[in-house]
């Protein structure tokens, strides 16, 4: 992959990541929450590991990798809305990852990657899709 097209991905990301905060602006208040979010990636075994970052408010929590199998987690301090994006090889996806009205009744917040999908889980054992990668 040529560092000019991984440029490229990234500005798109970045774009979308603000046009997708600005469609989803919530007015929730500003209380604290104790929920924690876990991204497990269920690619195909031997796939490259994603790349995902996540951020609130504007606020960027770093970009991780993630093995296939492994799992990225983190805790939710606010009730505001966590918007997350991945790239895997060509291909990008970007999900709310917490979301105030959807998630503030549940402790943990479960994500499970696979090919065909970003699936959402409150108990770790039921899974909706809510997402699906797009390629370039
Ligand atoms: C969710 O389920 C998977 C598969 O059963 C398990 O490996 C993982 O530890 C569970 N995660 C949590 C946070 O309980």
């Amino acid at each position: 992959m040529s560092s000019h097209f991984l440029q490229s991905v990234i500005l798109l990301a970045l774009f979308f990541n603000i046009v997708g905060e600005t469609a989803a602006i919530e007015e929730v208040g500003n209380n604290q929450v104790a929920a924690s979010v876990h991204v497990t990636n269920g690619l195909p075994e031997k796939s490259e590991a994603m790349k995902i970052e996540c951020s609130f408010k504007g606020k960027r929590l770093g970009i991780h990798d993630v093995g296939v199998g492994e799992e990225y987690s983190w805790s939710v301090e606010e009730k505001a809305l966590y918007f997350c994006e991945a790239i895997w090889g060509r291909q990008m996806g970007s999900w709310h990852a917490f979301q105030p009205r959807r998630d503030a009744n549940h402790a943990t917040v479960f994500w499970l990657v696979k090919q065909n999908g970003f699936f959402l889980s409150w108990d770790n054992s039921t899974w909706i899709r809510r997402s699906t990668w797009e390629s370039e």
